[in-house]
């Protein structure tokens, strides 16, 4: 063998070697281990943990430290919190790529839940924007616990006085989703036509709401059991999925919000004007590799060959965002659909029902009944008070959602 032949063999080994060692760490899970005892006389709160990936038997409800914030965050009692996919993709550390950031062998943050909704219980000293009392909702780890803690700059807004703890919970990523995907992805102007595929999930309901609420004709794809709901929330025509496929009709859609991946991108193609634009927001596959991350993947591929617009969303978590559903709520133009509820110790039981992929509209973890709530700081949590801070915050998300709707 020449010397040329030898080092292109080594190198073809070490590649070979590091791409096995690389899958062996990525897919490998360790087992789960006890929580430590929490230090006699330490203040305790309960929280949903995870000390290992697996299926949701491996969740626990566990009593650790109470948490406090920093000086830049903000204590808030969760009253309720909102369950997403998110939630089972980490618990079960997949697809296996994630791990780069969740952990190699087991979760980093053991805490479960992203989307609360409660009252703001203490605050860091650098803290402006909230007070104690402060009724908010929004997003950060440990969600599925009695008190979580989130930077104030982060994922957090007045919740309005006449939505619930529990709307409010179920609003988080399933909204900022939908708002993101049609106005800033999708560029829906008023009177465009608008597909939405998976109108009966928890993106797909709160995104008809907003798509009648930017000015769309919007089309919902759903089951048959689920047709009534989303005509009730304002879609202008219904598809059953079970009857009749879109993709093999003949109107063409200026956008397609796809939130379920039930076809091939050029499928969807067919269904699209011309100069369309398809949104891809989730996909069904439970590949452990790859999984959802497929299909931005051939979009990547394919987008360079076709005139229509593919553009995958990675949604992020922006308060102004937040502020611009609050006040949708609070007007009535917005709400939650609430399929399910169930206590902090049924947290298991909520992740496998959303595991099935047939949950109408959002499930919701009641930590904290409002009638327990802790007494407010009058003062400080005045009805009166959150109104008006919260118009003063959507009042600038507002302008950005009718200016970016509109171009
Ligand atoms: N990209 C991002 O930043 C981002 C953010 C949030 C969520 N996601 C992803 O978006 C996807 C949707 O999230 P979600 O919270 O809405 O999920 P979900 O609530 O679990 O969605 C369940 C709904 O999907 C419907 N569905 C299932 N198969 C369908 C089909 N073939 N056609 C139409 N509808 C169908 C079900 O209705 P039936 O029972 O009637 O079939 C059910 O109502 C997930 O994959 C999630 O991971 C992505």
């Amino acid at each position: 063998m020449t010397w040329g032949k030898k080092i292109l063999v080594t190198v073809g080994l070490l590649v070979v070697g590091a791409i096995v060692i690389s899958a062996i760490a990525f897919s490998y899970s360790s087992g789960c281990i006890g929580a430590p005892a929490v230090p006699e006389g330490v203040a305790t709160m309960r929280a949903t943990t995870y000390r290992c990936y697996g299926p949701p038997a491996v969740l626990t409800l566990e009593t650790m430290a109470k948490s406090s914030p920093a000086d830049d965050q903000v204590l808030v009692q969760v009253h309720a919190a909102g369950v997403n996919p998110l939630d089972w993709h980490y618990l079960r550390g997949e697809p296996y790529l994630m791990r780069a950031s969740s952990g190699l062998g087991a979760p980093t943050d053991i805490r479960m839940g992203v989307d609360f909704a409660g009252t703001v219980a203490a605050v860091g000293k650098s803290v402006t924007q909230f007070r104690v009392g402060d009724e908010v909702f929004g997003g950060a780890s440990g969600a599925f616990g009695e008190y979580v803690t989130v930077r104030e700059s982060r994922a957090l807004t007045i919740k309005p006085a006449n939505v619930s703890f529990e709307q409010a919970a179920a609003v988080p990523i399933a909204a900022i989703t939908a708002l993101q995907a049609l106005r800033d992805k999708g560029e829906l102007k008023p009177g465009q036509k608008v597909l939405i595929n998976g109108a009966s999930g928890g993106v797909g309901t709160f995104a008809v709401q907003i798509a009648k609420a930017l000015g769309a004709e919007v089309t919902g794809v759903c089951s048959t059991r689920n047709v009534e709901l989303v005509r009730s929330l304002g879609a202008d025509f219904v598809v059953d999925y079970t009857r009749e496929d879109f993709t093999r009709a003949d109107k063409r859609y200026d956008v397609i919000i796809d939130n379920v991946g039930s076809h091939g991108l050029l499928a969807y193609r067919r269904a699209l004007q011309p100069n369309g634009i398809l949104v891809l927001v989730g996909s069904n596959s439970r590949g452990k590799w790859l999984g959802p991350l497929i299909r931005p993947l051939q979009a990547f591929v394919l987008a360079p060959f076709i005139g229509q617009h593919l553009r995958p969303l990675l949604a992020e978590m922006q308060p102004a965002d937040l502020a611009v559903i609050a006040a949708w709520m609070e007007q009535g133009v917005v709400r939650s659909v609430i399929d399910r509820r169930y206590s902090l110790a049924e947290v298991p039981e909520a992740i496998e029902y959303l595991e099935t992929g047939r949950v109408r509209g959002k499930l919701v973890i009641t930590v904290l009944r409002e009638s327990s709530a802790l007494a407010l700081d009058e003062n400080a949590g005045s009805g009166a008070t959150q109104a008006s801070r919260l118009s003063s915050r959507s009042s600038a998300s507002g302008r950005r959602t009718t200016s970016s709707s509109t171009t």
